[in-house]
């Protein structure tokens, strides 16, 4: 990958008023909805890695956790005495975080070289990350640690393209293009956002819809098991 900061638009986080301002998408009544539907798909799929491992997860990691929107989460559906940890690479939004009240380890890294080693935790949770990231070639590079430290389960957050919204964005990456400029950055589709889970290395057990029918929610949580030989040393 050329530039991981530049792939997931790091520089817009490390800015400490983006930070600060980060969560008011979330204050109104809209977004509070919203932040609710995230919420419960992600103890939907929660379950789902639990139901395959067998056993609740003890040892969560939360990359990247920005403001520590998902703190919530953890609080309910977390077994007592499991460790959960946030990962960013943004002090700003780690410190908003903490200012929040988040209690849990945080550590500050890069989703592309994260500083844990082969098969740290038990399930990594990789929500509102992937949709910054424009090439399949990096979000793939980015599944591919995933991979490296998991050892029990990804849930990972896609935003796949093929809803009104999707094909509004097209068009307007079309005419932006006629224009000179860039426009916006297009979702993968359904099947696509699939394999690249696939081939970051994990096997896909499940697709939880945030909002149903899938072709108005664009958003989706997509669960894998890491496959055996996905933890290739860090670094190579
Ligand atoms: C849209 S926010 C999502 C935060 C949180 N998961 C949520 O749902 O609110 C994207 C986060 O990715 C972080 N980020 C971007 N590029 C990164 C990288 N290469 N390594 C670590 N964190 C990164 C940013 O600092 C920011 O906190």
């Amino acid at each position: 990958m050329a530039d991981s900061r530049q792939e997931g638009r790091l520089d817009v986080y490390l800015d400490p008023e983006n930070a600060r301002s980060y969560d008011r998408r979330w204050a109104a009544p809209r977004g509070v909805r919203r932040d609710l539907r995230k919420q419960r798909a992600l103890g939907r799929a929660l379950k789902l890695v639990c139901a395959a491992l067998g056993r609740s997860p003890q040892c969560i990691l939360d990359a990247p956790s920005g403001t520590g929107r998902m703190g919530g989460v953890w609080e309910r559906e977390a077994a007592p005495g499991s460790l959960v940890f946030g990962l960013d690479g943004s002090h700003p939004m780690l410190r908003e975080a903490q200012a929040k009240g988040w209690s849990m380890p945080l550590v500050a890294g890069d989703l592309a070289h994260m500083p844990l080693g082969n098969g740290t935790v038990d399930v990594l949770v990789c929500i509102r990350f992937l949709h910054l990231v424009k090439s399949r070639e990096a979000r793939v590079a980015f599944l591919t640690e995933a991979a490296r430290v998991t050892r029990g389960g990804l849930i990972v957050d896609y935003r796949h393209g093929q809803t009104p919204r999707g094909l509004g964005r097209r068009l307007r990456r079309v005419l932006a293009r006629l224009g000179g400029k860039a426009g916006p950055r297009i979702w993968p589709g359904r099947a696509q956002a699939l394999d690249e889970v696939r081939q970051g290395g994990f096997e896909v057990l499940g697709v939880v819809p945030v909002r149903l029918p899938w072709w108005i929610g664009d958003k989706m949580l997509i669960v894998g098991l890491p496959v055996g030989d996905s933890r290739t040393p860090q670094g190579t």
